[in-house]
């Protein structure tokens, strides 16, 4: 069950005006197309480590208590390609020597490890996981590509897992994981891993997105997801009181929304002063909408992402009585 959240955001904010004077596109045109108008970014030297840091701090806080058996990381952006990032989480919050280790499903990170965090549970191997979803996406952007330096953001999100019982707030799941690697290139950075070191083309050491591909695949993928965690569960499109999407892009929330069914008013949203956060985003929506008293002890929640893989996926689960950390 969901007993902490937290949440960290780097301090420095870069609005739309300020991505204007360096890039062909304007504050109209980003608001328009994606509902962002702004986002935080890191500075040089600060790390996916350092923000999961900060963002774990606060949902050990949350759950008051720093009694953890395992550390799991969803990032695309390790500090180091090898090794993972989460040991050095796990020894930066004084956890010990527990078992800690990241997970790879970019925008989808946050429900990947969700359910790997809840799978230790459920298997024995662990009482309680702290869950960190942490991206310096900003990092792997060109800095000339008005096709995806306006869309990317950074930030950390993180959820503190326990054992529990299945009819108790907070109990997570079902849950719903999907792929497709035969759409990996739509987003991709060809050159750094094992297949392609290093390119004479710098432009293969950033990210490349198709995005009109991309959005697509997303509005679709979300909602086939989010049918079938509330087939299993047992909810009809009534029966949910929020629906918290991976904030990709404003217009792919809503038509998402309108694909199932769901009113507009049971989004939940924070793209606009966050942009997209990659594995980071579905908790640091969390944390607003608990804050703002949108989401509330006792809503029912759908949960739903998207990334690169590609990889989509869903869960449900009755919100905790939680206050972020
Ligand atoms: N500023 C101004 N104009 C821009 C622009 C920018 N930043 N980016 C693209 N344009 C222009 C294009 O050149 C094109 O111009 P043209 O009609 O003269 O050829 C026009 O805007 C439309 O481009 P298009 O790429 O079709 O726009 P879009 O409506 O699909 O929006 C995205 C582009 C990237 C915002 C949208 O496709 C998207 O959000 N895709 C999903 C991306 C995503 O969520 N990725 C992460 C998944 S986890």
């Amino acid at each position: 069950m969901l007993a902490g959240l937290g949440g960290w955001l780097p301090p420095r904010i870069v609005d739309n005006d300020e991505l204007s004077r360096h890039l062909d596109t304007s504050d109209e045109w980003i608001r328009t197309r994606t509902g962002i108008g702004q986002r935080h970014v890191v500075d040089p030297g600060m790390s996916t480590v350092d923000m999961a840091v900060e963002a774990g701090r606060r949902a050990l806080h949350s759950a008051g208590s720093r009694d953890v058996d395992a550390l799991v990381l969803a990032t695309a952006t390790p500090d180091q390609i090898c090794p993972a990032s989460a040991p050095q989480v796990a020894s930066r919050l004084g956890l010990g020597n527990i078992a800690a280790f990241d997970v790879n499903a970019v925008c989808s990170g946050f429900v990947y490890a969700l359910a790997t965090a809840a799978g230790l549970i459920s298997a024995g191997a662990a009482c309680s996981v702290l869950m960190v979803g942490a991206d310096a996406f900003t990092t792997l952007l060109n800095p000339k590509d008005r096709g995806t330096v306006p869309i990317f953001g950074d930030g950390a999100g993180a959820v503190v897992l326990r054992a529990g019982e299945p009819d108790e707030l907070g109990a997570m799941g079902p849950f719903d994981l999907h792929s497709d690697g035969d759409l990996a290139e739509l987003l991709i950075v060809p050159a750094g891993g094992a297949k392609q070191k290093t390119s004479d083309n710098p432009e293969d050491h950033y990210f490349s997105m198709q995005g009109p591909a991309v959005f697509r695949h997303a509005t679709a993928r979300m909602a086939e997801s989010s049918r079938t965690v509330m087939e299993r569960a047992g909810w009809t499109v009534s029966d949910v009181d929020r629906f918290i999407g991976h904030q990709a892009n404003i217009r792919i929330l809503h038509a998402t929304a309108k694909q199932l069914g769901l009113p507009a008013d049971s989004l939940v949203v924070n793209i606009e002063r966050t942009g997209n956060t990659s594995a980071a985003s579905i908790p640091l929506a969390m944390v607003d909408a608990v804050n703002d008293g949108t989401l509330q002890a006792g809503d029912r929640v759908l949960v739903s992402a998207f990334g690169a893989g590609l990889t989509w996926g869903a869960t449900a689960l009755r919100w905790p009585d939680i206050t972020p950390g």
